[in-house]
């Protein structure tokens, strides 16, 4: 499913935190790229737009484990939890889209 979600107006470095539905998700803007992952950590569901952006990675805000911010790899420690989901983000006429959420159950 392909979702509108704003304006493409980020800061270099700027995320910001999205609710689809039932979802969320959080897009970054690094090195003039917008990538986007699962907003909600798989390891105890804080929200990883209340972290902290590190290199190429969101650093979750609960217990400092890092996804890389292009595949949702845990670059951190395999024993703390699984890897992000990833999604794609695209740019259409100034407006930032995001593919591949599932869509709600009716
Ligand atoms: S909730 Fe994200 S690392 Fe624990």
């Amino acid at each position: 499913m392909r979702v509108k979600l704003g304006k493409a107006d980020f800061a270099e470095r700027e995320m910001r935190g999205y609710e689809v539905g039932s979802k969320a998700v959080v897009v970054g803007k690094l090195a003039g790229k917008y990538k986007a992952l699962d907003d909600w950590c798989n390891h105890a569901g804080c929200l990883l737009s209340g972290g902290r952006v590190e290199g190429n990675c969101v650093v979750c805000p609960c217990h400092e484990v890092a996804f890389d911010f292009d595949t949702g790899i845990n670059v951190t420690s395999r024993e703390v939890c699984d890897d992000q989901k990833a999604f794609q983000v695209t740019v259409e006429d100034g407006e930032l889209y995001v593919e591949g959420l599932e869509p709600d159950a009716p």
